[in-house]
């Protein structure tokens, strides 16, 4: 019995579509999705998989079939038969594809509009000021900058958070601490600066938890400005939407964490900003996405999603230290109150190095010059 090719070919297409089904769910190219971000990144991640293995199939099974199926056989040395055009095929073939990227399309802003990609948030709290225009990297970012300069000092919530960490001792114990562009004034050049703001149903209501993150050759820095304390590892609780404010001292450099699925640029005097909500609880790797400088690919720490109660555990941990931190700090000399100058005048003049030398090296980069 002879079965005819159209039920071949809906067999075929039930075949492949079946086999693109499973595999778009199924391929295992992904780390765990950490966040409730990840789990929306993944659903169009997953349906651009199952779409492409759908056409891979298709278009290399016909190749493979065609190429075996009309090869030249032994002794046939005629020409094949000329074939121009084919207008149902062609109209097939340009409305197919067309239909598909308009929905990949349409789903993915959907996605990141989900995920709070088109936040309008991001504008008020931006302003620029003259603290702004001398922070670290402020020369970087006027180049980046095509609008006016807002030299109205409007209120930075951010601002205040870090002046309020500012007081407690833990914050002012950071090394390089002056040289945290957010503590000294939020960054902001009035323009719209890259944020993944709250998903669209928390619009206007604050974060659980802000972190202020601050990249720098070749660390990150995260000061909790509610508590004060200041941390080389990001701790989060599960189930709480957190806000990182983003800023760098000195170039580009970026916040990815793979399993979160988000990655947002720390600029030079500019704030950018990231909101995300945990929900799997582990420890993963944060990882700098910028090429920085010669030891960008160290640049790496650790985001541990954790539950309330380790949370709350690790940050009293946290602030008990820092405040012993403190107490030792009133009695020895504390670095950040002096000049480099006169810290390292001791060894100096030891050393025979003018005071004029170490001027010059401060002013021309940013590290510190102390081990
Ligand atoms: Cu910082 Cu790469």
């Amino acid at each position: 019995m002879q079965i005819p090719s159209s039920i071949w070919s809906l067999l075929i297409g039930i075949v492949l579509t079946l086999v693109s089904l499973w595999y778009g769910q199924n391929h295992g190219l992904l780390p765990a999705a950490a966040t409730d971000e990840a789990v929306l990144v993944d659903g169009l991640f997953n349906t651009m998989m199952t779409v492409s293995t759908g056409l891979f199939l298709l278009v290399e099974g016909l190749l493979i079939v065609a190429a075996f199926r009309f090869r030249q056989r032994p002794g046939d040395n005629t020409d094949a038969a000329p074939v121009f055009g084919n207008v149902p095929l062609e109209i097939l073939w340009t409305a197919l594809p067309a239909i598909v990227v308009l929905g990949i399309s349409i789903y993915s802003f959907e996605v990141y509009n989900s995920i709070g990609g088109f936040s309008p948030h991001d504008m008020h709290d931006a302003p620029i000021s003259q603290a702004t225009v001398r922070m670290p990297g402020a020369a970087i970012a006027a180049t980046l900058s095509d609008s006016p300069v807002n030299e109205s000092p409007s209120a930075n919530l951010n601002q205040q958070k870090s002046d309020e960490a500012r007081l407690d001792p833990a914050t002012a114990s950071v090394r390089n601490d002056d040289q945290i562009p957010q503590k000294r004034n939020s960054p902001g050049t009035g323009i719209v600066s890259p944020t993944i703001g709250p998903s669209p149903d928390r619009e206007g209501k604050p974060p659980d938890l802000v972190v202020n993150t601050t990249g720098m050759q070749y660390a990150w820095i995260f000061t909790y400005p509610d508590t004060g304390v200041v941390s080389s590892e990001l701790h989060v609780p599960v189930g709480r939407e957190v806000l990182v404010n983003l800023s760098a001292n000195d170039v580009i450099h970026a916040f990815w964490v793979p399993e979160f699925r988000l990655k947002q640029d720390a600029i030079p005097g500019q704030q950018s900003e990231i909101r995300f909500t945990p929900r799997l609880a582990g420890e993963y790797p944060m990882i700098c996405a910028e090429l920085c400088g010669p030891y960008h690919g160290a640049m790496k720490t650790k985001v541990v999603v954790e539950t309330m109660e380790a949370f709350g555990s690790w940050m009293k941990e946290q602030q008990s230290y820092a405040s012993k931190e403190a107490l030792n700090q009133a009695v020895a000399v504390k670095p950040a109150d002096l000049s480099p100058e006169e810290f390292l005048a001791p060894y100096t003049k030891d050393m025979g190095i003018q005071s004029e030398m170490l001027e010059q090296i401060h002013a021309s980069h940013h590290y510190p010059v102390l081990p």
